[in-house]
C-alpha cells in the first residue's frame, strides 16, 4: 500500500513537472491532472480495469476520488451517476449491487467484476485535492464476447435444379456474441455478396436475456445443376477486445435434383469379349438425381422379357451361350413434371466352345504295327485351335492324331484340346483311350533276382494284353497269385522256394492270348555275402561266410560291388594262393614243415567248400559275374524285353 502510494506519488511528481512545464493554457485553476485512456476494452464475464492516473502537486494529498458512469435517461439526456467514491482511502457504495461489482484500487483504478454488456458506457474519474481543486477525465468502456461457432441448419431434402423460385439452401446460427456479429455466406470459398441476383440472405438478431446476441442468417438461392458440385459455408465476423475476428462453419454440399439427360448401358468388365462361364454385369446408368427407375429387358425376337434389376444392375453368374442377344434399358424419370423416358440397348455375344468329339469312340483298339488316325471335331462360336496332348505334353497340332506303326508305347490316353484364339485360359478337352491289340507284352520291375538257396522268393511278372491272357511260370513247384491291376494290365506273383536247379535255369513267365505268346526270363543269382578281398589274411572270413550263407540274410547291397573291385580281389586271391602254395612247397621240400593232420586237411579239403571257392576263384564262373555286372547297368536285354523296360499304364 505504502509502496504503491510512493510510486504513484513519484509518477505524479514527474507528470506535474511535465504538466506545469508544458502548460500554456492560462487560467487553469487547477494544477491537478487526471489522465485516462479514451477507450478500454473488456471481455464479458471477465474483470475490467479502468485506470485513472493523477498528477498531484507536491505537498498535496487528494481528498477524494469519485467514479461516475454516464447514464442515458428517458429523454435521451445523458446524466452522470456516481458509482463509487473514495474519501481519504475509504470506499463508499450506496447500493449493494455496486458494492459487489465495483471497487477502487489504491491507484484510483476502477475495477469492474464480471463485466456485462450493460457495463459498456462512459466512466468518469474525478479527483479532488484540498488546495488546488479538482480535475476529471473520462474513458469509454467497450465490452465484447466471441460468439459460439456458427452452426449450419439444413433440411435433408433435395433442391430442384432450374426452379425459378428461390430455395432455402441452409441456415447459419451463431449464439451469444457481443457486440452483434455479422454473418457472411460463401459458395466455393467466394463470398456471396448482397449484389448477386441469384442469392438472398435473410438476417435476424436475437437478444438473449444475458444481453448477448444470437444471429441467424438464411441463405436462399436459385439452384442450378452445377450447384451439385459446390460447397457452401458461412462465416461469423465479430470483434473481440477491439480486434476483428472470424469463425467458419462446416463446409457442406447440397443435394440437387435434376432430370436424366443421358443413359448408358454397359457390360462389365468392359472392353473384353464374353465367354461361357464368365460372370457378367449389365449396368444401366442414367445421369439424373435422384436415381430414376430402371427397367431391363432381354429382347428375344419379338419377345421382351423383363429382368429383375437393382439400381439398373443385372448380374449373370456363369453366363451361357443362350444368354447372347439384345438387351434394353428404359429409364423413367419423374423429377420433372413431364416424365422423361430414355432408353439404351446393347448386344451381348457369349462365345463358347463345345466339348470335342472323336471320329471313333473311345477306347480305340488298334492292332500292333498298324497305323492309327483319330480326328478331333471341335465346334465353337469362333474359329478354334486344336492340339493333342499325351501325359501333359503337346504331341500334335491340328485336329488329326496320326500314329504310325503302333506299338505298346502308343497305348494310353490322348487328350484333344480346343482353344479359342484371343481368350486366355479358355479351352475344352476330351480324352480318348488307345489300346493296342497284339500278343501279350510281358515285363517286370526286376530282371535279376538275388537269392539264397532254400529261400522263399516272390517273382512279379507284369503283362499287358487287351484280350484275355493266361500267365504261366516255368517252375512247377511254386504258387502263382493273380494280382489284377487294371483293365489290360495283369500282374502275376509267383512264390517259389529257391533250388540249385532254379539258380542255373532261371525262371520264365509266359503269357498267352489269342494273338500269341510272349515270355519274360528272370535271372536268378546267388547272393555274394562277403567281398572276396576280405579273405586276405583273415582266418575268420571263411567262417563268417559259412554262417552268412546258412543263417543271416545277406544284404542285397553286395551286388552293387563294382566290377573293378571284384576283378582286383579275384586276382589278389589267385596270387596269394599261388604264393602260399609256393611257400608251402618250398618248406615241404626243405623238410622244415612238420605236417600235422589238420594242416594237411586245410589244403586238401577245397572240395568240401567247392561252392564258395568256385564262385570266387573258378575262372569259368567269371563270365557270369560279368553278366551280373552288366545286368546291374541295365545294358543286357532279356529275350522278352521289347525295348521298353516298363510301360506306365496309369495314363
Ligand atoms: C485525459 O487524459 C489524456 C491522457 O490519457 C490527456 O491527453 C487529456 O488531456 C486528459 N483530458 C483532460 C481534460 O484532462
Ligand atoms: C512543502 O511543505 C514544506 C513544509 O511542510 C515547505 O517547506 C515547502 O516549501 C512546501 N513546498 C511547496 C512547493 O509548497
Ligand atoms: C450516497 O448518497 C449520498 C446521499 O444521498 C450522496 O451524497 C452520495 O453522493 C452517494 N454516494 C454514492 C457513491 O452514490
Ligand atoms: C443476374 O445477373 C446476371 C448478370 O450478373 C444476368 O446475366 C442475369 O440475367 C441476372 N438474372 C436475373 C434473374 O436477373
Ligand atoms: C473491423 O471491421 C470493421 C467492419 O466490420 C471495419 O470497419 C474495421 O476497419 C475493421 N477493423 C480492423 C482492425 O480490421
Ligand atoms: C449427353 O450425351 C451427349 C452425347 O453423348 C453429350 O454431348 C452430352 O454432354 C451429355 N450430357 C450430359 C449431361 O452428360
Ligand atoms: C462367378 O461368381 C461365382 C459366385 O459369385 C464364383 O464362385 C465364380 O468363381 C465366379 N466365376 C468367375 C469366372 O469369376
Ligand atoms: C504346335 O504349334 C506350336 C506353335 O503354334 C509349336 O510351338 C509347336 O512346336 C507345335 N507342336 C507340334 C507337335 O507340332
Ligand atoms: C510273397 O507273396 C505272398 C503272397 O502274395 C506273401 O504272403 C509273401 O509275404 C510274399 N513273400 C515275400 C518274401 O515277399
Ligand atoms: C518238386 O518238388 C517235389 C517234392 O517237393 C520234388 O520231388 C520234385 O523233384 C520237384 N520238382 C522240380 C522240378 O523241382
Ligand atoms: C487259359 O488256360 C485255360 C486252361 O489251362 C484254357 O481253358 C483257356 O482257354 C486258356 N485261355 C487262353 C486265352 O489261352
Ligand atoms: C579279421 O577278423 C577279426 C576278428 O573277427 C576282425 O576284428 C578284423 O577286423 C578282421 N579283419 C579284416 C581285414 O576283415
Amino acid at each position: 500500500m505504502g509502496r504503491s502510494r510512493l510510486e504513484g506519488f513519484a509518477r505524479s511528481c514527474l507528470l506535474l513537472v511535465l504538466a506545469s512545464y508544458c502548460s500554456s493554457r492560462g487560467g487553469a485553476d487547477s494544477s491537478v491532472k487526471v489522465l485516462m485512456s479514451d477507450v478500454v476494452e473488456a471481455e464479458i464475464g471477465e474483470m475490467a480495469v479502468i485506470k485513472c492516473q493523477t498528477s498531484i502537486p507536491e505537498n498535496h494529498s487528494y481528498t477524494y476520488v469519485f467514479w461516475y458512469s454516464m447514464e442515458k435517461h428517458l429523454n435521451d439526456k445523458m446524466e452522470r451517476k456516481k458509482i463509487v467514491e473514495m474519501i481519504n482511502g475509504n470506499e463508499v457504495h450506496n447500493d449493494s449491487e455496486a458494492k459487489s461489482r465495483f471497487l477502487v484500487a489504491s491507484n484510483f483504478s476502477l475495477l469492474i467484476r464480471k463485466v456485462t454488456p450493460q457495463d459498456a458506457k462512459m466512466y468518469i474519474c474525478k479527483v479532488g485535492l484540498g488546495g488546488p481543486g479538482v480535475a476529471e477525465n473520462r474513458t469509454e468502456l467497450r465490452v465484447s464476447k466471441a460468439p459460439e461457432m456458427p452452426e449450419i441448419q439444413k433440411e435433408n431434402r433435395g433442391l430442384t435444379a432450374g426452379d425459378p423460385k428461390m430455395q432455402e439452401i441452409a441456415k447459419c446460427v451463431s449464439h451469444n456474441g457481443y457486440p452483434t456479429p455479422t454473418i457472411t455466406w460463401y459458395k466455393d470459398n467466394d463470398p456471396l455478396g448482397p449484389d448477386r441476383n441469384d442469392t438472398e440472405v435473410h438476417f435476424a438478431v436475437t437478444r438473449e436475456s444475458s444481453g448477448l446476441m444470437t444471429v441467424h442468417s438464411t441463405l436462399m438461392a436459385r439452384v442450378t445443376k452445377e450447384d451439385r458440385e459446390s460447397t457452401f459455408h458461412c462465416q461469423v465476423n465479430y470483434v473481440l477486445m477491439g480486434i476483428n475476428k472470424t469463425a467458419e462453419s462446416d463446409h457442406f454440399r447440397v443435394d440437387v435434383y435434376y432430370p436424366s439427360e443421358n443413359v448408358t448401358f454397359e457390360i462389365e468388365p468392359p472392353g473384353q469379349e464374353v465367354k461361357e462361364g464368365d460372370n457378367i454385369t449389365l449396368r444401366c446408368k442414367a445421369d439424373g438425381n435422384p436415381e430414376p427407375l430402371y427397367t431391363l429387358y432381354s429382347v428375344k425376337g419379338e419377345k421382351e422379357e423383363e429382368l429383375p434389376n437393382i439400381s439398373g444392375v443385372y448380374v449373370f453368374t456363369s453366363i451361357k451361350r443362350e444368354d447372347s442377344g439384345v438387351y434394353q434399358c428404359k429409364v423413367l424419370d419423374f423429377e420433372v413434371t413431364a416424365a422423361i423416358e430414355l432408353s439404351a440397348e446393347l448386344n451381348l455375344l457369349v462365345n463358347y466352345i463345345d466339348v470335342p468329339t472323336f471320329s471313333s469312340p473311345s477306347p480305340v483298339n488298334v492292332d500292333i504295327g498298324k497305323d492309327l488316325k483319330i480326328t478331333c471335331k471341335a465346334k465353337g462360336s469362333k474359329p478354334l485351335e486344336v492340339h493333342w496332348e499325351k501325359k501333359g505334353t503337346r504331341i500334335a497340332n491340328g485336329t488329326q492324331l496320326i500314329l504310325n506303326a503302333v506299338n505298346y508305347e502308343s497305348l494310353g490316353k490322348y487328350t484333344c484340346i480346343t482353344t479359342m484364339p484371343g481368350f486366355s485360359n479358355y479351352f475344352k478337352s476330351k480324352q480318348v483311350l488307345v489300346t493296342v491289340i497284339g500278343k501279350p507284352h510281358v515285363f517286370a520291375q526286376k530282371q535279376t533276382m538275388y537269392v539264397q538257396v532254400g529261400e522263399q522268393v516272390n517273382f512279379t511278372c507284369e503283362v499287358y494284353s487287351v484280350s484275355p491272357v493266361n500267365i504261366t511260370w516255368s517252375e512247377p513247384n511254386g504258387t502263382a497269385h493273380k494280382a489284377k491291376h487294371g483293365h489290360q494290365h495283369h500282374i502275376s506273383v509267383f512264390m517259389v522256394k529257391i533250388t540249385d536247379s532254379l539258380l542255373e535255369s532261371g525262371l520264365n513267365c509266359s503269357a498267352k492270348n489269342s494273338k500269341g505268346e510272349s515270355w519274360y526270363h528272370f535271372r536268378v543269382k546267388q547272393v555274394v555275402t562277403t567281398p572276396p578281398s576280405s579273405r586276405a589274411g583273415n582266418g575268420t572270413s571263411e567262417k563268417a561266410q559259412e554262417g552268412g550263407a546258412a543263417g543271416s540274410r545277406p544284404k542285397q547291397e553286395s551286388k552293387k560291388e563294382s566290377k573293378g573291385v571284384i576283378i582286383v580281389a579275384v586276382i589278389i586271391c589267385i596270387l596269394l594262393i599261388a604264393v602260399l602254395g609256393a611257400v608251402l612247397y618250398f618248406l615241404h621240400k626243405k623238410g622244415r614243415l612238420h605236417c600235422s593232420r589238420s594242416g594237411k586237411q586245410e589244403i586238401t579239403r577245397p572240395e568240401a567248400h567247392k561252392n564258395e571257392i568256385v564262385v570266387e576263384v573258378k575262372s569259368d564262373k567269371l563270365p557270369e559275374e560279368a553278366g551280373l555286372l552288366q545286368g546291374a547297368n541295365g545294358e543286357k536285354r532279356s529275350p522278352g524285353d521289347q525295348g521298353e523296360k516298363y510301360i506306365d499304364l496309369r495314363n
